[in-house]
């Protein structure tokens, strides 16, 4: 039974990092005019309002993208996806995609939630999406190596399920060794119980030239267990650690 619902969280500061590295990393990818594949194995809804009922009780954007947001520059391309988003919705990470992305590229978004995945349905649309009532994990296995060869995997699971944690790492190995030129990007959070430690270890352990970046920030909330996001990146474009690079300045006026 999945209870976590992300539009409590949504536009959080562990939001703004994921989808500004995921922006930038497609703005590199796309400099090619090469089709690209888009496979998301955690969704999520694709659109979120910020002034809904669930988002305004945790308030967790007020950190996030309501105060860095002035911190990007005009031409950041996480900034150009958000003002491509109908009526000032903040974009999931599949939004994010869909408004960088170009109608050559293939976006396969998995999401299990069964309200979720009809939200899902309802805000991304086109004959180059095609969203799956699936396991994102299985999904993925099965859709490597994808067409176009070309691309970029997110990878972003609530963790709500812990096994997650020692199920990535072997999971990963299974798909880079079918998709070895495949982008894969792992969302984690930074947890001051320290969950975390042994997966990124155990990543970078097995994929040495992956790219790691974590930032850090206060706590949401007192005694909230989150302090900082992270993203492991395989195969990293050409240039992306110079943008990650930037992005620390950003979060660095957080702490
Ligand atoms: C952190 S949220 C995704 C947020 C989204 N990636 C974004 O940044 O906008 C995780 C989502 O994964 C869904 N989910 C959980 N387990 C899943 C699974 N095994 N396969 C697909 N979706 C799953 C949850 O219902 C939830 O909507």
């Amino acid at each position: 039974m999945l209870s976590y619902q992300h539009l409590y969280h949504a536009g959080n500061a562990a939001d703004v990092h994921k989808h500004a590295a995921l922006a930038l990393a497609l703005d590199y990818l796309t400099r090619k005019p090469k089709p690209l594949s888009y496979i998301e194995t955690h969704a999520g809804r694709g659109l979120y309002d910020l002034d809904a009922p669930e988002a305004r009780k945790t308030a967790e954007a007020a950190q996030g993208i309501t105060r860095l947001r002035a911190a990007f520059p005009a031409d950041h391309p996480y900034i150009t996806a958000l003002n491509a988003q109908p009526g000032g919705l903040y974009p999931g990470s599949p939004a994010i995609a869909r408004a960088l992305l170009r109608e050559t590229d293939h976006l396969h978004l998995a999401e299990l939630h069964p309200q979720e995945f009809a939200a899902l349905q309802g805000s991304l649309r086109g004959a180059n999406i095609s969203v799956h009532k699936q396991d994102g994990f299985t999904l993925a296995q099965s859709l490597c190596p994808p067409t176009p060869r070309r691309g970029l995997m997110l990878v972003d699971p609530s963790y709500e399920v812990k096994a997650d944690y020692t199920r990535i790492p072997k999971w990963l190995a299974g798909i880079t060794r079918k998709w070895n030129v495949g982008v894969v990007m792992i969302w984690y959070p930074l947890l001051s119980s320290g969950a975390q430690t042994q997966m990124v270890a155990a990543l970078q352990r097995a994929h040495p030239d992956a790219l790691t970046h974590e930032v850090r920030f206060p706590p949401a909330r007192a005694g909230h267990g989150m302090i900082g996001s992270g993203v492991f990146i395989v195969t990293p474009p050409f240039g992306l650690d110079a943008g990650l690079a930037h992005l620390s300045g950003i979060f660095a006026g957080l702490t």
